[in-house]
């Protein structure tokens, strides 16, 4: 294991396994729909990679990056777009994909972006959750795992931008990201 790495908490093959059933639920859902996956950079790439390739459906994809407004690591909830989408979303259906919703004001954010353009509808699909640090309420319709308030990298997660690549997902030491 990586010296920075205090235990694996979800391996590659339950992660691969629980992406399976997201798609094969999604897919069912959108059956005979148009649907634009929605993906969060950079943090979900890995995770929509591997998502749209267990999908039976036809879906397109694009891209959003948006960052928290100020230097703090705290989040603000007011998110700034860093890029944003190629494509008109107007009429159509939406699948944001994320890699893990923290205090949800991101994504709380996020939705308020979308759902001003009318599209015909906006859902959630986020592999990761820390429901215990939720500071504001979002929907979110295709959960992967609910994990506890720990950091977390792997599977396209970053500590300073390092350890994306990894295929599991462990949790970060804590004397790694407290210094
Ligand atoms: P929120 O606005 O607090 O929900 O922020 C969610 C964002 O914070 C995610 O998209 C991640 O980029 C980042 N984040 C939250 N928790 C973790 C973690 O444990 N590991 C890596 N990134 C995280």
């Amino acid at each position: 294991m990586h010296p920075g790495m205090e235990r694996v908490l979800l391996s590659k093959d339950e992660i691969e396994d629980r992406v399976k059933e997201l798609a094969r639920a999604i897919s069912e859902d959108y059956q005979g729909k148009e649907l634009l996956l929605v993906g969060i950079l950079k943090g979900a790439a890995v995770f929509l990679a591997d998502l749209m390739r267990h999908m039976s459906i036809d879906v397109r994809i694009d891209f959003m990056a948006v960052s928290s407004y100020g230097a703090s690591s705290k989040s603000t909830g007011v998110v700034r777009i860093l890029k944003d989408l190629e494509q008109s979303i107007e009429g159509r259906h939406v699948l944001v994909v994320e890699d893990i919703v923290d205090t949800g004001l991101t994504l709380n954010y996020l939705l308020e972006i979308l759902r001003a353009r009318d599209p015909a509808s906006v859902r959630i699909c986020a592999l990761l959750d820390k429901p215990s640090r939720r500071e504001i309420e979002v929907p979110v319709d295709y959960k992967g795992f609910a994990i506890p308030d720990e950091f977390v990298v792997g599977y396209g997660l970053d500590f300073n931008e390092k350890y994306r690549h990894l295929p599991d997902i462990y949790v970060l030491k804590k004397e790694v990201y407290q210094g």
